[in-house]
């Protein structure tokens, strides 16, 4: 499948991967275990005993190290075999697993898919935000998606779907298609935007704006980074003049991270700046979110991916509206980005 090697992708939740448990789950199309050491640290390793090829997420986790079901070898969290019990229990060459690089940052597991020595953890996304705050003013929520993972990115990138497709959570009111939205290049990031009245608020913001059911002032700001990260900025305000030094707001950071060419592991952190005390306001305005996304965004998308089998967007030929050159934008970018990549002979970390 096509993807970007040299970046980092988040792989888990840190709350999914826990001492002394396997989490298993598939990235790039290959299987791979998840656990944590006694010291806290994540691991990601391929999911296949180098034996006879058994899954090790059928093992166990014994302390430190990840024990084989099929015939006992064992392995340390850099991927080396530390106990043979057959024979004379030396150690064979080829008795090495497949380790990821990882890093846990801002409550996600990120996972680097290229090159182990090109791995900078300096180069994960600047997302701050999700750790500015208390724990119950953020939430996590995670979904699989029955598509290619550029899908997902051009369904964020173009939100004049939220006109058609979502309910009164992220109501907009028919007022982002009629906008051309403006977008800008920043390099290896896009972003695009829209600002209008609304004269029903977002359901989202609408209950806890000084007077709710009234017109508000809203805005998003979608911004895009290679390979498929992206940040919702959205927020509501009744506040004078242009500004929106009151507004409720929320960041929300979409993550996509690819399971194999058709299917997508789609990560979502919510940061709000309103209410954020309240923990119960908190599931469910993630769970809401979520619940959305699965109910409202990912049957067209997965829809959509059927249409088009295994042709790519430009072989289907689109019609173009005005909300398309950001998403055409950020298509292009990671293409080049990729091909580079296929160029200079970067492989996959397996
Ligand atoms: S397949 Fe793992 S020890 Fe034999
Ligand atoms: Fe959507």
């Amino acid at each position: 499948m096509r993807y970007l090697k040299n970046a980092w992708y988040v792989a888990a939740i840190s709350r999914e991967i826990k001492q002394g448990e396997l989490l298993s789950r598939k990235l790039f199309d290959q299987k791979m275990i998840f656990y944590r050491t006694s010291a806290g640290r994540p691991v990601a390793m391929m999911d296949r005993c180098p034996h006879r090829f058994a899954p090790l997420s059928m093992g166990r986790v014994e302390g430190d190290e990840v024990v084989c079901h099929y015939h006992g070898l064992k392995f340390d969290c850099t991927g080396s075999c530390t106990h043979n019990p057959h024979g004379d229990g030396k150690i064979p060459n080829r008795a090495v697993v497949t380790t990821y690089p990882t890093v846990e940052r801002f409550g996600l597991v990120w996972l680097w898919a290229g090159e182990p020595e090109a791995a900078d953890p300096d180069t994960i996304p600047p997302y701050e935000a999700i750790d500015d705050g208390p724990e119950t003013g953020v939430g996590y929520g995670y979904i699989k998606m029955e598509c290619n993972y550029e899908l997902i990115a051009d369904n964020v990138m173009d939100l004049s779907h939220v006109d058609f497709i979502h309910g009164p959570l992220i109501y907009t009111g028919g007022n982002l298609a009629p906008q051309k939205p403006a977008f800008s290049d920043h390099g290896d990031s896009v972003v695009t935007g829209w600002n209008w009245v609304q004269q029903q608020p977002m359901g989202l913001f609408n209950d806890f704006l000084p007077q709710p059911d009234t017109p508000a002032r809203h805005f998003v700001q979608v911004t895009w980074r290679a390979p498929c990260n992206m940040v919702v900025h959205v927020g509501a305000t009744q506040e004078d003049g242009n500004g929106y030094d009151e507004a409720l707001e929320s960041r929300d950071h979409h993550m996509m991270t690819p399971e194999t060419e058709y299917s997508t592991h789609y990560f979502m952190v919510s940061r709000r700046n309103y209410l954020v005390d309240n923990a119960e306001y908190n599931e469910g305005k993630i769970n809401g979110m979520m619940q959305a996304f699965l109910e409202e965004d990912a049957p067209v998308v997965a829809a959509i991916q059927k249409e088009m089998g295994d042709l790519t967007i430009d072989e289907m030929r689109p019609a173009y509206l005005a909300g398309d050159p950001g998403p055409v934008l950020c298509r292009k970018k990671l293409a080049r980005l990729i091909d580079r990549e296929i160029d200079e002979g970067i492989m996959a970390t397996a």
